[in-house]
């Protein structure tokens, strides 16, 4: 039995086809995949805080010393950690903001990249100085862009910070295990939509069969 956590980084609650796309990988996991758990964490309308000086105090103290708001400064982080860390498969959906991810996801990449915890620092280490310590995770990456171009050979493949940062990171993490499905064009004609959600739709659907 596996447990799935599935992460909504859009903050638009209706209309948005990043939570179309989590929505269909959800109805299809469950179909094939009965006995499994879901973990839901929603990003898009939430408040994650960004890192301050004492959550960097804290992250940096061991446990048993740290004063009462130290320990209160680093909890959700410790959260947010644990459901991760819960977690055999991870969900993401995401726009594309300002050629990266939407800064509630950056906040909570932030809050969940701890050192020793989630990741270790091992600079000389071939393709990247961090060593993930999450261990046999499958990551899904279900993203939307309003324009195009961004993928491999395009025109704008230079202006892509989203997908490469977010595989950059879960190897932080150590999740290399990640699959994407990408939709483009939702800012677009709606005959261009159209097109791109049946293709995006028709991808996630391969993934089950
Ligand atoms: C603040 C903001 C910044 C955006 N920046 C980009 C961008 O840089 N490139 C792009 O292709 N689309 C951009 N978009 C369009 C969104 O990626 C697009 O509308 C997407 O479908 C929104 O996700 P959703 O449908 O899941 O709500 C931006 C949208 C917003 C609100």
């Amino acid at each position: 039995m596996k447990n799935v956590l599935v992460i909504n980084a859009s903050p638009n609650q209706h209309g948005s086809q990043s939570r179309l796309m989590t929505e269909r990988f959800v109805r299809l996991w469950m179909q094939h995949n009965p006995a499994d758990t879901f973990t839901f964490r929603e990003l898009g309308n939430a408040d994650i805080p960004h890192v301050n000086q004492q959550w960097v105090k804290s992250a940096f103290t061991p446990d048993e010393a740290r004063s009462a708001g130290e320990k209160q400064a680093i909890a959700l982080s410790d959260a947010l950690v644990k459901e991760l860390q819960n977690a055999d498969v991870i969900v993401l959906g995401s726009p594309m903001h300002n050629l990266s991810v939407p800064s509630t996801l950056k906040a909570y990449i932030d809050q969940i990249i701890r050192m020793s915890i989630t990741t270790t620092l091992v600079p000389g280490t071939p393709n990247s100085p961090y060593v993930g310590l999450l261990e046999n995770k499958k990551a899904y990456l279900l993203l939307v862009r309003g324009g195009y171009g961004f993928g491999k050979g395009e025109i704008y493949e230079h202006m892509d910070f989203q997908e490469p940062y977010l595989k950059a990171v879960l190897q932080m993490l150590g999740v290399t295990d990640v699959t994407s499905v990408k939709m483009n064009h939702t800012a677009m004609s709606e005959e261009q939509r159209s097109r791109s959600y049946h293709q995006a739709h028709a991808q996630i659907d391969a993934l089950f069969n």
